[in-house]
């Protein structure tokens, strides 16, 4: 062979088996996918071109010009999914424990780089040991190039980053800042500072799992939008979420064939429980209406009392946002505001319709709320849905009350097309409690409280535990029976197709963070 040939090919043979096999069988022993092993599964077969394998690092401190791998510890480069154009960066464990280096490091900014010019996704799949130690603040300055990048490319180009082994320290910044987290069970940890430090400073006894494994953030932080079994499901996972986006900002997401249909839903008709107060499962409404199988749950463990995630109708993409009555009555607090505020910007972002479906009954009340800020944090999802452009679409299924009503989506706030099901009650509050306050004296001075509580109770509940009050104001442009939801939320999307807004010129807007 051609000497100038061989060298070639010597030197991406080296790339390719990374710190070596026995680094690679230790990655295996662990149940981990080495970060070629992760790309091929991730891409369309043959798709991958890699970028950069040639590249060293330039370190001559400790020995390290002795320890030169090709790639320097980081796979890079573009390919398909489904036909798609992504932008693809794995971090090789096996070479110094994926540890970033300033030339690593530079390796995931030119990917960063074209994904923004190119307007085209970006994965992320890391599995690292942090700051390559033996660098310093090269290493620092590394990761601070990335953080820059994904703050200029959020909102431009979807940014997803699975967690697929260690993500500690200054590491797990850039996906915080990403669209995503994905986090595989039992082998990846994310931490600011690891289960040593935490004892040293607090005198806490932690394992990695517990402070910072998958499961802790996807229902304790919700650091993690999604976990799963193992990489090659987590792999599945980016993939199934890429389809209902679209490459970037400039674009909608893709829309799949559909032709309308008989849509009635009978299944529908029998959710809501006749007793106001009795619990159901929001998931059997969403599923009543949207294609079938099609809901992706996005932080489904973290903040239940509202769901969101995205769906297909009529072949649509759309972003759904849903009180849950199942957990704490569906009621709005900390957690899911600010869950479904960044959810609904996410989509605003890249132009996913919303439908968001209410049955909330206000605010949880308590210290523990007010002192740790329910005030700022519902404003972030009053803030986030009025300031979305997308089309949006709301359907009361049962409660709506007090400034809750507002924040769902009202028409107020700028929603489109406001529907609600005759089971709607639209309200200051709750008939019993409303009727204990403006009734107080009436009540006290009555001969038997108790009935005349009751009497008034029914009052209030005849006047406003229904749609129809706002209905006459147009606050609901249509009260409709459950079954033919699916059929007008398909007919109002469809309508809404061309909707733009052009928004009072500014920077950026100050959401209370
Ligand atoms: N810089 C340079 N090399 C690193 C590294 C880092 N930050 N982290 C790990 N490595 C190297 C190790 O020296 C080891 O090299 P070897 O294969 O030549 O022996 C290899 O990566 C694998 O590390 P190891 O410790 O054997 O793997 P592990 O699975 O037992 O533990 C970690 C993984 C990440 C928990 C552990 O390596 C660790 O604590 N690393 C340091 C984390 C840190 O403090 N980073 C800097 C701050 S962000």
């Amino acid at each position: 062979m051609d000497p100038k040939i061989e060298k070639l090919n010597e030197r991406v043979a080296l790339a390719h088996i990374g710190g070596g096999q026995q680094r690679i069988d230790k990655q295996h022993q662990k149940k981990k996918l080495t970060a070629r092993e992760r790309i091929n599964y991730l891409l369309d077969e043959g798709s991958f071109e890699e970028m950069g394998v040639l590249v060293t690092h330039r370190t001559t401190d400790f020995g390290m010009e002795n320890e030169i791998y090709f790639g320097d510890g980081v796979v890079t480069g573009y390919g398909t999914i489904d036909g798609r154009l992504v932008y693809v960066y794995a971090q090789d464990f096996t070479v110094f424990g994926g540890a970033l280096s300033e030339t690593h490091a530079e390796k995931i900014c030119k990917v960063m780089d074209l994904a923004m010019k190119v307007g085209a996704p970006i994965i992320g799949l890391n599995d690292s040991g942090g700051a390559r130690i033996q660098e310093g603040v090269r290493s620092l300055g590394g990761y601070a190039d990335i953080f820059y990048r994904n703050v200029q490319a959020s909102g431009v180009i979807p940014q997803l980053s699975a967690i697929m082994g260690p993500c500690a320290g200054g590491a797990v910044y850039s996906p915080a800042m990403t669209d995503f987290t994905l986090m595989v069970e039992q082998t990846s940890y994310m931490f600011v500072t690891g289960p040593n430090v935490v004892k040293t400073v607090t005198n806490e006894e932690v394992s990695s799992e517990e402070l910072g494994g998958a499961s802790t953030h996807a229902s304790k932080s919700g650091v993690a939008h999604r976990t799963s079994a193992n990489d090659v499901a987590c792999m599945e996972d980016v993939k199934k979420l890429l389809s209902y986006l679209p490459q970037s900002n400039r674009q909608k997401p893709e829309k799949l064939d559909y032709v309308l249909g008989e849509e009635v839903r009978d299944v529908l008709s029998d959710i809501v429980p006749d007793n106001a107060n009795k619990p159901y499962d929001m998931h059997e409404v969403i599923d009543g209406i949207i294609d079938e199988d099609s809901f992706f749950e996005i932080h489904a463990d973290y903040a239940e009392n509202i769901i969101v995630g995205f769906a297909r109708l009529g072949g649509r993409s759309v972003g759904v946002i849903a009180n849950q009555p199942m957990f704490l009555a569906g009621v709005l607090d900390v957690k899911s505001s600010i869950k479904a505020a960044r959810f609904t910007r996410f989509c605003d972002s890249f132009n996913i319709p919303l439908l968001v479906l209410v049955d909330v009954p206000g605010f949880l009340p308590g210290t523990d709320q007010e002192w740790n800020g329910i005030i700022v944090h519902g404003a972030k999802l009053l803030y986030a849905l009025s300031e979305a452009t997308v089309p949006r679409v709301t359907v009361i299924t049962r409660k709506a009350y007090g400034g809750a009503y507002d924040v769902m989506n009202s028409k107020h706030i700028g929603a489109d097309f406001n529907f609600a099901w005759p089971t709607a009650e639209i309200a200051v509050m709750g008939a019993k409690g409303a009727s204990e306050i403006i009734f107080r004296r009436e009540i006290a001075s009555a001969e038997n409280p108790e009935e005349a509580l009751k009497e008034k109770e029914t009052e209030y509940a005849e006047k406003f535990a229904n749609p129809y009050r706002a209905a006459r104001r147009g606050f609901i442009d249509e009260v409709i029976l459950p079954k033919n939801t699916r059929r007008k939320l398909i007919k109002a999307f469809a309508m809404l197709e061309s909707k733009e807004v052009v928004p009072p010129k500014k920077k950026h807007g100050n959401i209370p963070l």
